[in-house]
């Protein structure tokens, strides 16, 4: 817990706010597992229910374990119309998980969004943070090999 303390003594010297405490739990862990998060409760003297209200409010928190790398597959109109039904299938039998689920090695988190309000580049596959426009099975294909290899250096 000694970097969680790090991160609590931020919270009381600089008066940063307790989105921010979430946000670098977040970073730390790639989630906010519920010990830290009644440890912060503890510390702060803030009630759990409000920790958890903030960290179910906000699409960037999971309470779920997440794999190194999140993979969301756009499935609005624009993008379901465009062929996104049979890149998430084919992400999924590359990864071998369904949406929502982290591979076993805990490599790949996959979820869906419904538009993500960039419709032009539809279908849209979306990659720790790096937005991957007119996706196609292909292309999937050799996005999810170049972030295995870059895992393996
Ligand atoms: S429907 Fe996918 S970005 Fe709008």
């Amino acid at each position: 817990m000694k970097d969680i303390n790090r991160i609590i003594e931020q919270y009381i010297e600089k008066e940063i706010d307790l989105i921010q405490v979430l946000h670098n739990i977040q970073n730390k862990y790639n989630y906010l597992p519920r010990e830290v998060l009644e440890y912060v409760s503890r510390a702060l003297h803030i009630p759990l229910s409000k920790i958890y209200s903030i960290a179910t409010f906000y699409a960037a928190f999971s309470l779920v374990p997440r794999g190194k790398h999140l993979c969301t597959v756009c499935m609005g109109t624009a993008c379901h119309v465009r062929g996104a039904p049979a890149v998430l299938s084919r992400i999924e039998e590359r990864l071998n998980i369904k949406s929502g689920e982290t591979t076993p090695d805990n490599q790949f988190t996959l979820e869906t969004v419904n538009c993500l309000g960039a419709c032009a580049l539809a279908p849209i596959v979306v990659i720790d943070g790096e937005y991957h426009g007119q996706t196609t099975v292909n292309k999937v294909d050799k996005l999810l090999e170049k972030y295995a290899k870059e895992d393996k250096g």
